[in-house]
């Protein structure tokens, strides 16, 4: 089949055969005792733009890319499981379920990964199974709820201003709960001067166009105040 076919052959499944016909179990390159579905080069929806994505119904598939905020977050985490150890845990925009997966491992006490993308609660689903951990999947938009978590973990969702407009105030309200509020980003223009620190980067060399360049400056930001 053609490229072309290949994607209009996408049309119509289901999210689990979606997920499983077009990823390949890739650990990311800051985590790799963590296996994930996800999306490679050869695969058509990598080679799919987000237009032909759209025409078949099927939202960006940010699920199948591990974040290098999200990588940042993880190798934090399973680098200082204290931060999480017997905590209650919000991965906000959990995409793959990443973060919430190194969290279980870290022996966080409870787990909630949410995700606006219904498609991004199956893939959770499949790599919350491929890691041997348990947390809870959550799609409906929490900004603005008063949670009762402990540590809020948001790995790359400051990717737009419209995003990023509604989620920092709420971020930092958490905080003001007493809630630890990491953010992983790699330094978006967007997060500058809001008061926040780096608190941990982490660097990999990059060799693929499947791998973010960005995870040549992976970091972990907390609020000064
Ligand atoms: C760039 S991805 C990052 C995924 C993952 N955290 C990582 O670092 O690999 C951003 C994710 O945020 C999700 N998202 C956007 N707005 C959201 C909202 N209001 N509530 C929950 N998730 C949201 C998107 O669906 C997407 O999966």
């Amino acid at each position: 089949m053609n490229t072309q076919d290949d994607i209009a052959a996408m049309a119509g499944l289901a999210p689990v055969e979606l997920i499983t016909r077009n990823t390949a179990i890739t650990a990311p390159r800051l985590v790799p005792e963590i296996e994930l579905h996800l999306a490679t080069e050869e695969l058509p929806l990598y080679k799919a733009g987000e237009e032909e994505l759209a025409a078949l119904g099927i939202g960006s598939p940010y699920w199948a890319f591990a974040w290098s905020g999200g990588q940042a977050l993880a190798r934090y985490i399973l680098d200082k499981p204290k931060t999480v150890t017997g905590q209650r845990v919000l991965d906000f925009g959990a995409g793959s379920g990443l973060v919430a997966i190194a969290a279980a491992i870290a022996g966080a006490k409870t787990i909630i990964a949410a995700d606006i993308d219904p498609i991004a609660a199956h893939a959770m689903a499949l790599n919350r199974k491929r890691n041997e951990v348990d947390f809870e999947i959550e799609t409906t938009d929490l900004i603005g709820v008063r949670g009762n978590w402990d540590v809020l973990l948001v790995g790359d969702v400051c990717y737009d201003k419209e995003i990023a407009d509604r989620l920092l105030p709420w971020l930092r309200e958490q905080t003001t709960f007493g809630c630890t509020v990491l953010i992983g980003d790699p330094g978006r223009f967007i997060l500058r001067d809001l008061g926040l620190e780096s608190i941990a980067s982490f660097h990999a060399d990059t060799t693929g166009i499947m791998e973010d360049n960005d995870l040549r400056n992976a970091r972990v930001w907390q609020f000064t105040d």
